[in-house]
This record gives C-alpha cells, sequence and structure tokens, in this order.
C-alpha cells in the first residue's frame, strides 16, 4: 500500500488549493480500484492483466484521479501506450501514442478532471517520441468528443462497427509538429 507520505509525493497539483482532486501517478494497489472505475463507467471492460502490462509498460503516463480527503479512492484514470506502426509507404514506424482509456466516475464528473488527466499524461507520452496521439471513441460520446477537440484532436476518419455492440467510433489524431 502506498503511505499518504507517499502518495502527496507522487502528486503533480499538491500545490494547488483550489481543486478537491488530485492527480497522481497510478500504483499496483490501484489497478483494482482502477478496474472498477472503468466497469462502472464504460462498456469495455479489460482483464486485470491488461491494466497490470500497461502499468508495467507506460507507467509514467497511467494517471489516477482521487479526492484528496481520500486519496485511495480513484475517481479518474488515464492510461496509454505506445504503437509502432509501419508509414503508408511502409518505409518507416510511426510512433503514436494511443489514448486507450479515460473515465471519471459519473458523481465528479464537469469539474475538470479529465481535462487535468489528458493535460498531465501528454507531455508523458510525448517523451516516448511519438509522432502523434491517436484513439478512438464512440460516435454517439458527445463528452468525451468535445473533451478531445478541446485537446485539438481533430477526427480522421470512421471505423465501422468497432464496438462489440455494432457501434462505430471516430478514429481522432493529434498530430506532432
Ligand atoms: N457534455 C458536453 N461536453 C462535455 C461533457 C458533457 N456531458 N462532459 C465533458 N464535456 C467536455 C466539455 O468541453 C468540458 O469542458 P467544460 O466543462 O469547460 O465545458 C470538457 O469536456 C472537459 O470536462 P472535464 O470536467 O474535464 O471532463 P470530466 O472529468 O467530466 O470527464 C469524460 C469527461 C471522461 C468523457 C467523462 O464524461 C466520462 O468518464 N465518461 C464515461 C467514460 C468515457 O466515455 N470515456 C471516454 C471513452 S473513449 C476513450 O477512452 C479513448
Ligand atoms: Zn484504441
Amino acid at each position: 500500500m502506498g503511505t499518504d507520505k507517499e502518495i502527496q509525493a507522487n502528486s503533480f497539483n499538491k500545490s494547488n488549493d483550489n481543486v478537491p482532486y488530485l492527480i497522481r501517478k497510478c500504483t499496483f494497489e490501484d489497478l483494482e480500484n482502477v478496474k472498477e472505475v472503468n466497469e462502472r463507467e464504460l462498456p469495455e471492460d479489460y482483464p486485470f492483466f491488461f491494466y497490470k502490462s500497461i502499468l508495467d509498460n507506460f507507467p509514467d503516463s497511467f494517471l489516477v484521479s482521487c479526492l484528496k480527503d481520500d486519496p485511495m479512492k480513484i475517481i479518474g484514470y488515464i492510461m496509454w501506450r505506445v504503437e509502432k506502426i509501419p508509414s503508408r509507404n511502409g518505409l518507416r514506424l510511426i510512433n503514436k501514442g494511443h489514448l486507450v482509456s479515460i473515465a471519471v466516475l459519473d458523481e465528479n464528473r464537469r469539474i475538470g478532471i479529465a481535462s487535468a488527466l489528458m493535460f498531465k499524461s501528454m507531455p508523458e507520452i510525448l517523451k516516448q517520441n511519438v509522432n502523434e496521439y491517436v484513439l478512438e471513441v464512440r460516435v454517439s460520446n458527445y463528452a468525451a468528443i468535445a473533451l478531445y477537440q478541446n485537446f485539438k484532436f481533430r477526427t480522421e476518419g470512421v471505423k465501422k462497427k468497432y464496438y462489440r455492440d455494432g457501434e462505430n467510433a471516430y478514429y481522432m489524431v493529434r498530430k506532432i509538429k
């Protein structure tokens, strides 16, 4: 278990007294709680080892949010991975920073937590020399699409029947100059 002191030391915004939440790096002890937030808020569930492998491979961009008065209670998370994909002409590999998943508990929304998670994690994934940030999002997910547009993601295409229930996904990209 991370002690409160360790959690404080790990927190990025400990100097910001204006908000009721903290953003900090995810730890192994958080993974079950992260999984629970995902299961409550998104239809796409992942097995425990999936979270574990993202944490093992991309720990710096795997962030969680908790309330200041209850640092072990996870109210939001964001996780990314880096994917090496051949360029269109197949001559080189492009590094993509793939936003795997973000969610905030329903009762803690619209106070900037998702924005803070994006803002703090994007520079971390950038350190992995990515050429672009990419993600998929349900075409009906207006809240998430608006969030991504705020962070300069643009819709590059539609992935037909991307989700198990048949819904299409927008493929959204933010290029890095
Ligand atoms: N309606 C319209 N716009 C919204 C809404 C909404 N309900 N919620 C957020 N936004 C947009 C707004 O532009 C908002 O800025 P504003 O509040 O200044 O208007 C901006 O997003 C940022 O809002 P935050 O408070 O930072 O976002 P929040 O912490 O509420 O979390 C999230 C947004 C993550 C999309 C949340 O609604 C959620 O967890 N939804 C369920 C899970 C989900 O859909 N995750 C994304 C799946 S796709 C993927 O993971 C790649
Ligand atoms: Zn994806």
